[in-house]
């Protein structure tokens, strides 16, 4: 089924302060292989050229992400920065209220998952376009998933049945926006899949990517780097 790009808005949530990776400065403003972590975030968003509206959600007063933002000038999509808050939900709440109200899908995705093909951004609009309320792309889990209380292991869960969840999440916009406005402590809330379940709708699982996966700590900025070499590489042999 074709998708009317102006009624779908992608909010990248890029306000983190990347405590985890240790910069000192917004992860989004991190350098991987010669461009920030944001913009290699962007190029995935408008190579998969679903939306008609994107809004990247920035540290409030980080002028350097905000100008990378609005030097992006695509045909057909708007684009723009908007102020996050102190929690992520906070920042897709931001996000949401900058989309024009007509957008019937919403896809929230973490800037920090910079490498994202943007086959994993269509897929997802489709699934929702075809009548999916919420959809997240999983991958495999290979490591074994243990539940620990104190330093002892209380149960072992069927690695079978685990998935581990990416972004771009998408969703009819009415589904978002009603989670979104459901009061619940933000500090428990990894992701936007989570308040739509705790609606009690059904959320879809997609195929999800290796490639993403979220940049949090400096293994996965070294990974990130070396990948984005790699492709640059393949990408002058082929020429
Ligand atoms: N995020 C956000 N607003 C917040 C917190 C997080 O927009 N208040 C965004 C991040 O910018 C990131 C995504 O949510 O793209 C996933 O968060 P995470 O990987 O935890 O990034 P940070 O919060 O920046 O990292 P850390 O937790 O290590 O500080
Ligand atoms: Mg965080």
């Amino acid at each position: 089924m074709s998708v009317d790009p102006t009624r779908v808005g992608v909010i990248v949530v890029a306000a983190g302060a990347g405590e985890r990776l240790g910069h000192g400065i917004p992860k989004a403003l991190v350098q991987c292989a010669g461009r920030t972590l944001l913009e290699h975030a962007l190029d995935g968003v408008f190579a998969a050229a679903v939306a008609g509206h994107v809004r990247v959600v920035v540290p409030a007063g980080a002028a350097k992400l905000r100008s990378i933002v609005e030097a992006q000038r695509q045909p057909r999509v708007t684009v723009s920065a908007v102020d996050g808050g102190a929690s992520r939900p906070e920042s897709v709440r931001a996000g949401l209220d900058a989309l024009p109200d007509d957008v019937d899908i919403v896809l929230v995705h973490d800037a920090a998952r910079a490498l994202t093909p943007p086959q994993v951004f269509r897929a997802v609009v489709t699934a929702v376009r075809n009548g999916a309320a919420a959809v997240v792309p999983g991958i495999a889990v290979s490591d074994t998933i243990k539940v620990v209380e104190g330093n002892t292991v209380t149960s072992t869960l069927d690695r079978t049945s685990l998935r581990a969840i990416q972004t771009p999440q998408g969703f009819d916009a009415a589904t978002l926006r009603a989670a979104h406005g459901a009061s619940r402590s933000d500090s428990v809330i990894t992701d936007d899949a989570m308040l739509v379940e705790s609606l009690g709708i059904p959320v879809s699982v997609g195929q999800g990517d290796p490639l993403a996966f979220k940049v949090t700590t400096p293994n996965d900025l070294m990974l990130a780097e070396a990948l984005v070499h790699q492709a640059r590489r393949y990408a002058r042999e082929q020429q």
